[in-house]
C-alpha cells in the first residue's frame, strides 16, 4: 500500500502536503509533540490527532574530527507524549518539559555528496524513550513511498522492545535509501 492509499483510509488526506519528504502522521487519539533537531532546531510544536507534520529533506554540513572531514549533519525529529510540554504556558517552559521529556526519535541523514546513490540513511530510535515505550502500546511505522526502501516496524507489544529500531548505540537499525524517496512516519499505526 503506498502512503497517499493509506492517507485515503484514514480520511487525512487533505490535511497533510503530499510534496513533502518527511511526513509525521499522529493516528494516535491523543497529542504528541514535535521537534526538529539539527545544527538548529525548531521549537516544540503540539500534532493533535489527525495532525501532520512535514519537512523536505535538510541539509548540513558540519567538521567532523572522526574523519578529519567535513561530513552531512544528521537530522532527529523527537517526538514526545509527555503533557508537561502542552500544559507550559510559553515557549520557554515547553522547550525546559520537552528537553526532560522520553523521546521517540525518527532520524535521518540526507548527504547529497554520494555518487552513486543511495544518499539518504534513517532510522528510529528508542534509546531515549522510557521503559515501556511511549508507543508500545499503539505501533508505529516508517513507510517509504518506495518499496526499494525498508519499512521500519514496531507493532504494539509492551512485553519486549523493538527489534527494527536501535534500542543500544551498537545496534544495526540504519537503513539506506533514496531522497527522491518519501519517508512517512506513521504514529499508532496499529498491527
Ligand atoms: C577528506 O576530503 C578530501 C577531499 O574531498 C578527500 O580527498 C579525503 O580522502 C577525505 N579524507 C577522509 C578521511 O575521508
Ligand atoms: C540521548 O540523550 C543523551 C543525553 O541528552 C544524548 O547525549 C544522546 O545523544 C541521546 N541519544 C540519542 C540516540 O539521541
Ligand atoms: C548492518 O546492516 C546492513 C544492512 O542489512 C548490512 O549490510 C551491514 O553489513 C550490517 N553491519 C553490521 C556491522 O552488522
Amino acid at each position: 500500500m503506498i502512503f497517499s492509499d493509506i492517507l485515503l483510509l484514514f480520511g487525512m488526506a487533505e490535511r497533510c502536503n503530499a510534496l513533502a519528504r518527511v511526513i509525521v502522521l499522529n493516528r494516535c487519539s491523543f497529542p504528541v509533540y514535535l521537534k526538529s533537531v539539527q545544527l538548529n532546531e525548531t521549537p516544540p510544536q503540539a500534532l493533535f490527532p489527525g495532525d501532520c507534520y512535514s519537512e523536505t529533506y535538510r541539509y548540513a554540513s558540519a567538521f567532523n574530527p572522526a574523519t578529519g572531514n567535513f561530513s552531512a549533519v544528521g537530522v532527529s525529529i523527537k517526538i514526545t507524549t509527555d503533557e508537561a510540554v502542552g500544559q507550559s504556558l510559553d515557549e520557554t517552559g515547553r522547550s525546559a518539559a520537552f528537553d526532560s521529556s522520553a523521546v521517540t526519535q525518527f532520524e535521518y541523514t540526507y548527504d547529497p555528496v554520494p555518487y552513486p546513490l543511495p544518499d539518504l540513511y534513517y532510522d528510529l530510535s528508542d534509546i531515549n524513550d522510557t521503559m515501556p515505550r511511549q508507543f508500545c502500546g499503539y505501533g508505529i511505522r516508517i513507510e517509504p513511498s518506495s518499496a526499494e526502501c525498508n519499512t521500519i516496524a514496531c507493532t504494539p507489544d509492551c512485553s519486549q522492545a523493538c527489534v527494527d529500531a536501535y534500542n543500544n548505540p551498537a545496534d544495526n537499525a540504519t537503513h539506506a535509501c533514496y531522497s527522491t524517496v518519501n519517508l512517512n512516519l506513521i504514529l499508532c499505526y496499529g498491527a
